[in-house]
């Protein structure tokens, strides 16, 4: 249990004493500042009609009736009838040894659930660009929040790997492949030969026409076709496996369900939709109409399933993913992020779905949506020229970068360490910035914001992370061999303890709410206070009795590994030295 969890679970008691209704609110929080205490208890204020009594009587009654013997030392009311809890220092103390002798930090397991996520699910008929970024890496670090908290995930790259504009690039590659040429050499830059293709199919007479023949032979299952869509399906896949792997995300070719695996159960979607009556013909078109989402004028939206000339959707595929991930899958939750454009399409295809049971009641269902990735003039993150930034060009600039950065200090490392330190670095700038932005909103790309040593960018924290293991190294110990008791006594070591014994609460969040700049937060909080402590309470100075000096080692490799499996969590490595 976290300490928010023991807590809430003691007030609901004190609530059930003294008399108030079953269904009471309980606003407990975290305290923002130290002199509200660790945590505030503001379920007073509610209740105080409910009982028909003054606020701050029924926060009396509740400090009187909470079992809080040895856990907490002060609880105090404040305010209108606010609840200051204060922490038991050494109870604080114990907990946190107990999370040290613990390999998991002594946050326990939750009971599993199934849990499919959707993410990066590329266009395969382009190159990644920085749109697939904050989709593949925010679901990533998501997925390891919830494989950590023991749920089983089944992670989906809905490849966008199906559709009318594979019928222009198989026609295209075609006559690459007549002219002798490789399928690798002609696919080596996928934007170029889409843009290739594009030109013919405005210009050259035929080219059209024979495009379309394509779309239509692929979808009836012709060999050829289906031979060639391979190869260039392949080539594009093994592009996207390049980049997953400079961004250490964990996609592997076993987790790829593309659009095209759908194919076969498309039209009996659009068939079970017509049979229960939710989709009707409109103009040659299978539509839902969604009164639940009508306009002002009361017009219901259209949700098309089915084109006028009988091709399907982006839609009707998500219909049949939804019905296959929760009955297929067992899906208790599923997750898809996405940017916030899609916002829409997503809940009207929760609504359809529902209605026509294409997912299991108890699924949920939730969109995750993104805010966009900007350039320096607020705009779409673009190239110099206008163009759209491929991201295997971008994750090279910013190891680039790390390099000249790693190179300007001073420091002991051999050539190679360098170079791992500074993919580390790189990478790991990247995808800390765009991680611990708030996930709905945009945000403004800045490369030397998120390559500096200070504030909350992931060399501070990567390199807090080195600081403890020179502590170590200078002290010639190890860790596993101070068995002192934690001690809490500096106010600098009690406010890194408590930061330290709530690393799950930040964890339970991400897990909950798929929002991962909640565990940047706890990091950085984590860190800064880590440094204060470093300044104030001096480990290896002459004059630190044995006691301290080893309570405060284990205080130090208590941050190091919280900040390791944290930053882990976050697709983010750590190293020893930088
Ligand atoms: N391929 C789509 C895109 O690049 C994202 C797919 C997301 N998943 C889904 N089930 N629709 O925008």
């Amino acid at each position: 249990m976290t300490i928010y969890e023991l807590l809430l679970d003691k007030f609901k008691q004190a609530l059930d004493k003294i008399g108030a209704p079953a269904d009471t609110p309980t606003p407990l929080t975290q305290s923002t500042r130290a002199e509200f205490g660790d945590y505030q208890f503001n379920g007073a204020m509610a209740l105080a009609k409910a009982m028909r009594q003054k606020p701050r009587d029924i926060a009396e009654q509740l400090v009187q009736a909470v079992e809080l013997e040895g856990i907490a030392e002060k609880l105090e009311v404040a305010g209108p009838g606010f609840i200051n809890i204060h922490l038991n220092s050494q109870w604080l103390a114990q907990r946190l040894s107990d999370a040290a002798d613990d390999g998991r930090l002594g946050i326990e397991p939750e009971s599993p659930q199934v849990v499919v996520v959707d993410y990066s699910s590329p266009n395969l008929a382009k190159e990644m660009h920085v749109g697939h970024l904050r989709s593949t890496i925010i679901g990533d670090a998501v997925v390891r929040a919830l494989e950590f908290m023991g749920h089983k995930v089944i992670r989906q790259n809905h490849m966008g790997d199906w559709g009318t504009q594979f019928g222009m690039l198989l026609a295209h590659l075609s006559d690459k492949l007549a002219e002798n040429e490789l399928a690798e050499t002609a696919l080596s830059d996928l934007e170029d030969f889409y843009r290739e293709a594009k030109v013919r199919f405005d210009n050259e007479d035929g080219f059209a026409d024979r495009a379309r023949e394509y779309v239509v032979r692929l979808q009836s299952g012709d060999a050829q076709c289906a031979r060639l869509w391979q190869q260039f399906i392949e080539v594009s896949i093994s592009h996207s496996e390049e980049v997953y792997q400079k961004l250490n995300v964990t996609l592997g070719r076993e987790d790829i369900m593309g659009e095209s695996a759908y194919n076969p159960e498309l039209a009996n979607v659009v068939a079970e939709l017509k049979e229960k009556g939710i989709a009707v013909e409109d103009q040659g078109a299978q539509v839902v109409f969604l009164q639940e989402l009508a306009d002002k004028e009361g017009n219901p939206a259209v949700y098309i399933i089915q084109k006028s000339g009988g091709g399907y959707l982006y839609s009707t595929t998500d219909l049949a993913a939804m019905r296959y991930r929760s009955f297929k899958l067992d899906a208790d939750r599923i997750l898809i992020f996405t940017d916030a454009r899609q916002a829409l399409h997503f809940k009207q295809t929760e609504i359809v779905g529902r209605k026509a049971g294409l997912i299991r009641q108890q699924t949920s269902y939730e969109h995750c949506p993104f805010g966009m990735m900007l350039g320096s003039d607020g705009k779409p993150f673009k190239t110099r020229t206008g163009g759209t930034v491929k991201l295997a060009d971008l994750l090279d600039e910013a190891v680039q970068r790390a390099r000249q950065l790693i190179a300007a200090r001073s420091n002991d490392l051999t050539a190679q360490e360098r170079e791992e330190v500074a993919k580390k670095v790189g990478i790991g700038s990247v995808k800390y910035a765009d991680l611990s932005k708030n996930r709905t909103t945009d945000y403004i790309f800045n490369w030397d914001s998120m390559l500096s040593f200070e504030g909350n960018t992931a060399p501070y924290l990567q390199y807090a992370y080195t600081r403890v293991q020179s502590i170590f190294r200078k002290a010639g110990v190890s860790a596993d061999n101070l068995d002192t008791q934690l001690c809490l006594q500096a106010s600098q070591e009690r406010a890194l303890g408590l930061k330290l014994a709530q690393f799950a609460e930040a964890i339970k969040q991400v897990e909950k709410d798929a929002t991962p700049n909640v565990l940047c937060t706890y990091l950085y909080e984590l860190a800064s206070l880590f440094m204060g402590f470093y300044e104030a309470c001096p480990i290896l100075k002459d004059g630190v009795a044995e006691e301290e000096r080893n309570s405060r080692l284990r205080l130090a490799h208590l941050t190091a590994r919280t900040l390791q499996t944290g930053l882990d969590l976050l697709g983010i490595e750590t190293m020893e030295k930088m």
